[in-house]
């Protein structure tokens, strides 16, 4: 039966094109449409025609060879597909697509396409572990790329290592996966307002009041949201860390900056995860030129600033509200506390006292405390899957999701 998905697959020049003749006659038994498009090199090893009639469509390689006047061939292609498969992908379409380069068929028409793109490499050992490639995978997978791992074992070019390409039944088994999740787009048409990093505040044009964090579980949030079709927008106080793919991001550095931000976007907030490390106090006063040093102590005044979670709960209508707070000793005290005293449906709170929770690490162990009674303890995990956790938490507080 017709699952009614277009997936182009893409076929680059190695031994193991001969593995994605029978990728091909799979996806199309699994009920997909499938169109192939070969590079020259692919077409070196196992001919246009073995794909022309396991895949039932005209297999594409050039360009310059438009079978349809009406249309212009590799753009229709790229418009068609709802899922972009390179497999196998060698070094050299990698390092093409991460670079912009355009050359030939299936390079133009992966710079042209809109469609997730899922990307099986398969190279020798060594080339797979050249920094050059390697370098290339990473920019790939910051722009949304998806990616198979080739499997271990014996190479054909006879040495045993890391780069066979993954069996097509691995292939497959993705592309499901990839559907199953598409399919489950469970935030669609719904806007997520996320707060990251730490706040600066200034005492003059050189030297600011901030602290330690780096912004790793806000980015993480905002990336699990897109990824469950959510419209992401993203306030960040200063970090080294790119915006993730398909996330809107605005830069801001200071409490009052992130405080303006956050407002002009409250009302078309659904859900808003406050994860930032918001400065609870700021100087009194701001030199506009470099304080000078002189015998003695000196003591800079601080005042509040303003409390932007609280100031969201006050205003809160429609929206789903959850905030962080980072605790060292009696964090379900202190937690339940902020929850209710901001008005919040959600508090995330870490014991930052404990190793790998909190500031600068890759992981985090939250406690998470909602206005229904609802607690979790998490283990400690990596913040990519505290996030997914966070997320999927708030959704019980989201009106209308399961109905729809
Ligand atoms: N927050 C905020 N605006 C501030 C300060 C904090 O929006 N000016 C938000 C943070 O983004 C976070 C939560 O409030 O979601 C943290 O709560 P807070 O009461 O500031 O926690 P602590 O800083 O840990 O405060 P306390 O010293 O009271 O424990």
């Amino acid at each position: 039966m017709s699952s009614g998905k277009n997936i182009l697959l893409c076929v680059t020049g190695g031994i193991a094109v001969f593995k994605a003749a029978a990728l091909t006659s799979q996806i199309r038994q699994a009920g997909y449409d499938v169109k192939v498009m070969m590079t020259k090199s692919a077409m070196e090893f196992v001919t246009p025609l073995t794909f022309q009639t396991l895949s039932r469509n005209p297999v594409y390689h050039d360009t310059f060879e438009e079978k349809d006047p009406s249309g212009v061939a590799h753009i229709d292609l790229a418009d068609w597909a709802d899922l972009v498969v390179m497999a196998p992908a060698t070094a050299n379409s990698i390092g093409k697509l991460a670079n912009g380069i355009a050359d030939d068929m299936i390079s133009t028409t992966l710079l042209a396409t809109t469609a997730p793109v899922m990307i099986a490499p398969a190279m020798n050992v060594h080339m797979y572990a050249h920094p050059a490639v390697f370098e290339n995978m990473e920019k790939l997978a910051d722009f949304g790329h998806r990616f198979i791992e080739p499997g271990e074992g014996l190479l054909a070019c006879g040495y045993v290592g890391k780069g066979r390409l993954a069996e097509p039944e691995e292939i497959l088994a993705a592309i499901n996966q990839f559907f199953k999740e598409a399919a489950n787009q469970i935030l669609q048409n719904r806007h997520v307002l996320i707060t990251a990093g730490p706040t600066r505040e200034h005492i003059d044009p050189v030297r600011y009041f901030s602290n330690r964090s780096t912004g790793k579980m806000g980015y993480a949030l905002a990336e699990a949201a897109f990824s469950l079709g959510a419209k992401v927008t993203l306030i960040s106080g200063p970090s080294v860390l790119k915006a993730p793919y398909g996330v809107e991001l605005l830069r801001v550095e200071t409490a009052e900056e992130m405080y303006e931000a956050v407002i002009s976007r409250y009302e078309q907030a659904d859900l808003v995860i406050k994860s930032a490390a918001v400065a609870d106090y700021r100087p009194k006063l701001t030199y506009d030129s470099k304080l000078k040093k002189s015998e003695g102590d000196v003591a800079i005044e601080m005042e509040r600033t303003t409390d932007i979670l609280k100031e969201l709960g006050r205003y809160k209508k429609h929206q789903v509200l959850v905030g962080f707070a980072a605790e060292t000793h009696d964090v379900s005290r202190y937690a339940k506390d902020k929850l209710e005293r901001k008005n919040l449906d959600m508090i995330v709170a870490n014991d930052v006292s404990q190793k790998g929770s909190g500031f600068e690490g890759d992981t985090n162990q939250v406690y998470i405390y909602g206005k229904d009674g609802h607690e979790r303890k998490s283990f400690l995990l990596s913040k990519k899957q505290v996030a997914e956790i966070v997320l999927k938490d708030s959704l019980r507080y989201m009106k209308g999701l399961n109905e729809r």
